[in-house]
């Protein structure tokens, strides 16, 4: 692979110093000044704004491309001796505004910001796998990233292990061969938990690439950097943006993966929008506000479900009925958003509450201000087979349920009617 300038690309097992004139950019969360998390979600990468007529909003450069005032200056971008942007898809300073932001946010020294958060997932994945790779990663996954995995991995010559979220028997699949170790926790739709610190662990004493997908939990919630991933990736499309109202994705780490993770994006060309940054920016300010809130709704929206007669069972993580309770309160600050409910009617009790909701959405999609529901069989995990389903930890008549920001009263009051 050549970069735009001509020059060689190391490969992926070496140095990766041959970072493009952007990938030099990214700006080090590390560096920002130590702060509260909700400070630096409103401060971070916002710049000096002390002094007269300063615009208090975060701008937006809304451009494709940058000007040089010469060709000498052009000149030394192309040798990697200029920071000066050039062209969106390399860099943008609405951009950064968001990766220094993210990366503050989860602890880390970079982010790279992405079209979407399957963007950040392939181009994390591609950064860190080749061809004859193996990867081991959780069966329980959002089903976009499944499939990614399943029918586009195999043609690349990857191989993929899934294990369940306890990781069991993850010892016999480790070979020579296997690169990374993928987790999502807690998992989409089922909300099951991965003891984050012990994969990480076992990433380590394997010299596995840990990426683990942070979406459901939020950095308001857990960390991981912190217990030693090499990266995070989010979908910021749900609660990051926090208004479903953009596409957008973001991969957080080190600055040697953030380079590599950057060339996916600038060749492969998941590269974000400004207007999508600026969406992003002005939703991270107020993540820490959502999600507390948004956890408070779930709980009391998880508590009533339970005692529910038409209800079979809650996946709730707060709730001390799930299985995974005790790692929950001991690695998340809070229970997060998402839940997901069995009816004791199946499907066709499930599709009868959710087209019988008045106030919850039916609609894909989570993490934003709007409560919603929908059937993962239907929309995360369509094209998946009974058993797969089944190893997903999936049902048919299951409901998952997004929690937003209305008032929790309302929210029970809604679900009554529609289980009525
Ligand atoms: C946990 C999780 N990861 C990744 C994605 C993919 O994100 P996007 O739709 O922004 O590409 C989703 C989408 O629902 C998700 O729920």
């Amino acid at each position: 692979m050549r970069t735009q300038n001509g020059r060689a690309m190391k490969t992926k097992s070496s140095s990766t110093k041959t970072g493009s004139p952007r990938t030099r950019k990214l700006r080090a969360g590390k560096n920002s000044p130590v702060r509260g998390a909700q400070t630096n979600a409103v401060h971070a990468g916002e710049g000096n704004k002390h002094g007269i007529g300063v615009g208090v909003g975060t701008p937006i450069a809304r451009t494709s491309t940058f000007t040089f005032s010469s060709t000498a200056e052009m000149k030394l971008w192309a040798e990697g001796k200029s920071k000066a942007y050039i062209y969106t898809r390399y860099g943008n300073p609405t951009l950064a505004i968001a990766e220094q932001k993210i990366a503050a946010l989860e602890g880390a020294e970079a982010a790279v910001v992405t079209a979407s958060g399957m963007a950040a997932i392939s181009s994390a994945l591609l950064g860190a796998l080749k061809c004859g790779d193996e990867l081991i990663s959780t069966a329980q996954l959002y089903g976009g990233t499944y499939r990614l995995m399943r029918d586009v991995f195999g043609d690349l010559g990857i191989k993929v292990h899934h294990v369940g979220t306890d990781l069991a028997g993850i010892d016999e699949l480790v070979n020579s061969r296997t690169r990374v170790l993928y987790v999502e926790s807690p998992t989409n739709p089922t909300v099951r938990l991965v003891d984050v610190a012990k994969a990480a662990q076992f990433a380590k004493k394997h010299n596995l690439v840990s990426i683990i997908d942070n979406t459901f939990a939020t950095p308001v919630l857990q960390q991981p950097i912190k217990l030693g991933y090499d990266m995070v990736v989010h979908s910021a499309t749900k609660a990051l943006a926090g208004h479903s109202d953009v596409i957008a994705g973001v991969a957080v780490g080190d600055k040697k993966w953030m380079e590599r993770v950057q060339h996916m994006v600038i060749y492969l060309g998941g590269s974000m929008d400004p207007e999508a940054a600026y969406l992003l920016n002005r939703g991270i300010k107020t993540l820490g506000l959502r999600v507390r809130k948004q956890c408070e709704n779930a709980m009391a929206v998880a508590k009533f479900l339970e005692k529910h007669p038409k209800v079979a069972r809650v996946f709730y993580p707060g709730l001390p009925s799930h299985p995974d309770y005790k790692l929950a309160k001991r690695q998340m600050r809070g229970f997060g958003s998402m839940l997901a409910f069995d009816l004791k009617g199946g499907l066709p009790a499930a599709r009868r509450v959710c087209d019988r909701v008045q106030l919850f959405l039916l609609a894909a999609s989570l993490g934003g201000v709007e409560s919603l529901v929908v059937l993962p069989i239907y929309t995360s995990h369509y094209n998946m087979t009974a058993e797969e389903l089944t190893r997903a930890g999936v049902s048919p008549g299951m409901v998952r349920v997004s929690i937003g920001i209305e008032d929790s009263e309302d929210l029970i009051a809604d679900l009554q009617q529609a289980l009525a």
